[in-house]
């Protein structure tokens, strides 16, 4: 078989994947298709990079990728978000230099340096977008993270690729420090915005808004205003005064069990082991479901 033949064969294979069917009509997936420099990116992002990025086609934003390798994902970029796009390429290899020729603002660094950071965003100020698809460690990801939430404009995105080697034994799995482990705290942090609930000490309660988890990828939105402690609201509507039965099948059990107890000390004693037992039994219960 020859060359041609066997890229045409390839591309055969390629096409009878059950994946390309649900991809290839999206517009993110044809620039990554038309982009002339190599970009090897999983066959399960383009659907999240259109749910999430979508809004911010043909807009002013900035928009920085942490690893730049081969170059091509900066052409995909630019060619989805248009040119009223600043695209940001940021690589520990110096070579990535060279795709400042060609329009694209690179920066070189480790994005495991928070001095980077600081450099970076004195020069930048703050930006729209920041997609990491650097190194991948727990390292470089949780300290991409910490230093660029700040930096994220209101409305703006940190999208974290490559999740998986939170659960890959090369990159430390098991451990407790790995970024899917400081995503999952996250949910904590959001909901320490209810005023009763104080679970989480992180520092994003005001500033992130919500958090995504697809496969492979953690998408955090910020979003400033929307982080407000919540309160309990009520509208003027005429009420009928319903009786709230969220206790009601305990209360039952309990009467059925206070009626038989003859004095006051053994009722307050029967109450207390049924409630303990209805309890136990509900573990019981929700246990299948973990
Ligand atoms: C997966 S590749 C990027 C692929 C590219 N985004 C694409 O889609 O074609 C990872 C890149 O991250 C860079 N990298 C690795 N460690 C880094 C670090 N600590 N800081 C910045 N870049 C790093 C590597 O040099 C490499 O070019």
């Amino acid at each position: 078989m020859n060359t041609i033949e066997q890229a045409s064969n390839l591309k055969k294979n390629n096409e009878e994947k059950s994946y390309e069917k649900n991809i290839q009509h999206l517009d993110i997936y044809k620039c990554y298709q038309q982009s002339p420099y190599r970009s090897a990116k999983h066959s399960s992002y383009f659907q999240v990079y259109a749910e999430l990025l979508e809004q911010y086609r043909n807009k002013p934003i900035t928009f920085v990728e942490i690893g730049v390798l081969n170059g091509g994902s900066l052409f995909m970029w630019r060619s989805y978000f248009g040119t009223s796009a600043r695209i940001i390429g940021i690589d520990f290899n110096p070579l990535a230099k060279r795709w400042a020729d060609d329009g694209f603002e690179i920066h070189i660094g480790s994005q495991a340096d928070p001095e980077f950071w600081k450099d970076f965003f004195k020069k930048i100020g703050d930006v729209d977008i920041v997609l990491d698809d650097g190194g991948h460690t727990y390292e470089q990801q949780i300290i991409t993270a910490h230093t660029c939430i700040p930096h994220i404009k209101n409305g703006g995105l940190l999208i974290v690729e490559d999740t998986h080697t939170s659960y890959f034994k090369d990159f430390g799995y098991p451990s407790k420090y790995s970024f899917i482990e400081w995503a999952k705290k996250l949910v904590d942090n959001i909901n320490s915005r209810f005023p009763a609930v104080k679970v989480s000490t992180l520092l994003y309660k005001n500033s992130i808004y919500s958090v995504s988890f697809f496969e492979s990828i953690v998408s955090f939105r910020i979003q400033r205003d929307k982080c407000f402690e919540s309160a309990p609201t009520a509208n003027d509507g005429i009420s009928i005064n319903a009786q709230d039965f969220r206790y009601q099948e305990i209360q039952d059990k309990l009467s059925i069990f206070a009626s038989n107890a003859e004095d006051a000390k053994w009722k307050k004693k029967l109450k207390k082991s049924l409630v303990k037992r209805i309890a136990k039994l509900k573990i019981l219960k929700l246990k299948q479901y973990f």
